[in-house]
């Protein structure tokens, strides 16, 4: 069976399978398909880090459906001081939670919260394995994680200032090797404005690797 990806917007996207919703980085401000945090329903919230535009409303989401947020432990302390469940990890830590296992890869960015660090998460969904980098920039151990736990996807950021650009993450996928590579985290505000299309062209010229363009709204299935 496969898994239902749907691209909020931003870095933000819901997977579902088996009755089971999780929700990335919940940034829910101006999204094209009108969602608030009342309106969602999912069982599990991931948080890369405490940027505003990747913690988002995983608090009020994770009240309003008793949803377990997965993080960083000191992200994880501040949900629960707020009255969340957390399930707190870090690092190099994987754990086996109903759905699969789940491994938290480091992200270099800030953490947006003292003491912190930005993570990504390699994901083992029901036998839906994917690599959601987070806010990143490109480092060589990316080279590793595929080792570690294999994954099908790699969700990585492409809007440059912030984050890896577009020519930085070819060599990212080249350091990664997924079988796709779904780009996020572009196009939201002018200052991260990409052409996916020319992204694709790149990844697909150098790599084995096919991009999958999501739009914001839109639903793909997942192997
Ligand atoms: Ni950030
Ligand atoms: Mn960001």
């Amino acid at each position: 069976m496969k898994a239902r990806y749907h691209f909020i917007h931003h870095a933000c996207f819901i997977v579902e399978k088996n009755n089971t919703s999780i929700i990335f980085d919940p940034f829910l401000d101006g999204n094209p398909d009108g969602l608030v945090p009342k309106n969602i329903n999912v069982d599990y919230i991931f948080v890369t880090h405490a940027h505003g535009d990747h913690l988002g409303s995983a608090l009020e989401i994770a009240k309003n459906c008793d949803a377990t947020i997965i993080s960083t432990a000191e992200i994880c302390y501040m949900a629960e001081a707020e009255g969340c469940k957390t399930h707190a990890m870090h690092l190099g830590g994987t754990h086996l939670f109903p759905f699969g296992k789940v491994r938290i890869a480091p992200a270099f960015h800030g953490s947006g919260i003292a003491g912190g660090h930005a993570c990504g998460f390699i994901v083992d969904f029901f036998g839906t394995k994917f690599y959601f980098a987070g806010d990143t920039a490109l480092y060589s151990d990316m080279q590793l994680l595929p080792q570690l736990d294999p994954f099908t996807y790699a969700i990585l950021p492409i809007g440059d200032n912030f984050t890896m650009g577009p020519k930085d993450a070819v060599l990212a996928v080249k350091l990664l090797q997924p079988k796709y590579v779904i780009p996020v985290h572009y196009n939201t505000w002018p200052v991260i404005a990409q052409d996916p299309h020319a992204f694709q062209k790149d990844v697909e010229a150098q790599t084995t690797a096919k991009v999958i363009i999501v739009a914001p709204g839109q639903n793909i299935e997942l192997e």
